[in-house]
């Protein structure tokens, strides 16, 4: 039983309880995570089959606000929201009206005037998904695409996604997330989602100065080196180092961190037979990893990409139409 299911309440949730917006995965029970899951899983088709597709959001309209930059995230909302039918609509902010001194919320007003249903939002600074959901109107969702080093939600959904298709099961697997945990939001989405599904050996390993605060992370077991983080684990996760949130003195010499913690073919045989490498993408090949791995047979970084859509699709669908047939 997860103890936290169904506590949080608002303002994820609607009164009835059913998910309104999706700005963290903190609050979902096993049982919402496993059914998003599930209808992820529909919309994911074989490579070179057409994408799946469905009249489900016919009439939405999307809006992508995003102030970081975005490739994979963005355009996967993007396509996530077109197959399901909805009109999409892309502001990078950077670029317009935060330079003018528009506020995030100014830009939302305009927007939900204009009929747009749900905001999909990625911010460097904490809170603004959650500030943006708590001013909408009632029938407007609000959807994190990452925010700060907090919490990225539907990465942490399409990680599990692709852990759960390559090994059919969660109880019982070993995972390593290695690198940059202190910054990062997949790390941090990755540990509500895979706890809350039940992997029991979660460890996290990095340079002492790119490893969370001892507070954070309850459950994970610490490790000082790759290769006794890496020691019969099912799954390794690579992380890259955020520059950005980091000021230039903290910035760690590339050819020391690819010496003590990049993923080389040699170092991933400490790991299980069979574990599947994954990373979230913008990659540093030969930094975090080095490139015969990341295009190797133990990737599955491509499969990350493709469930990614697939992922949003299910939120999308399950956020807007709540009682709304899976398709
Ligand atoms: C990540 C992000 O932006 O948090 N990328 C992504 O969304 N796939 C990871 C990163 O930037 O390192």
């Amino acid at each position: 039983m997860n103890p936290t299911a169904g506590s949080n309440g608002p303002p994820q949730r609607r009164p009835d309880g059913s998910l309104r917006h999706l700005l963290t995965l903190e609050s979902l029970s096993r049982t919402e995570l496993e059914q998003l899951l599930e209808r992820a899983q529909g919309f994911v088709r074989p490579v070179g089959e057409r994408p799946a597709r469905s009249a489900a959001l016919a009439g939405y309209t999307v809006a992508n606000l995003f102030t970081e930059p975005s490739t994979r995230t963005r355009v996967s909302f993007e396509l996530a929201a077109k197959r399901l039918g909805a009109q999409v609509v892309n502001l990078e902010l950077q670029l317009s009206s935060r330079l003018k001194g528009e506020s995030m919320l100014d830009t939302v007003y305009t927007l939900q005037a204009m009929q747009v249903d749900a905001f999909v939002i990625r911010d460097a600074e904490a809170g603004v998904p959650q500030a943006v959901a708590a001013n909408v109107a009632p029938h407007v969702s609000v959807l994190s695409a990452g925010e700060a080093h907090v919490s990225h939600p539907t990465q942490g959904l399409l990680d599990a996604l692709t852990i759960r298709q390559r090994k059919g099961r969660f109880e019982g697997l070993s995972m390593a997330i290695i690198g940059d945990i202190r910054h990062s939001r997949v790390a941090r989405s990755a540990w509500h989602a895979l706890r809350t599904l039940g992997v029991r050996d979660l460890r996290i390993a990095g340079p002492a100065a790119l490893m969370p605060d001892a507070t954070e992370f309850a459950g994970c077991s610490r490790h000082t080196d790759l290769t006794s983080a890496l020691a019969g684990t099912d799954v390794v996760m690579m992380l890259r180092i955020q520059k950005e949130r980091m000021g230039e003195a903290d910035l760690p010499d590339a050819a020391q961190y690819f010496a003590a913690w990049g993923l080389t073919r040699e170092r991933l045989a400490a790991a299980r037979t069979g574990a599947i490498v994954m990373h979230p993408q913008p990659m540093n090949r030969g930094i975090e990893i080095e490139s015969e791995v990341a295009d190797g047979p133990q990737s599955v970084i491509r499969d990350q990409v493709r469930n990614g859509v697939a992922v949003r699709m299910a939120v999308l669908e399950t956020v807007l139409t709540p009682r709304g047939a899976a398709a």
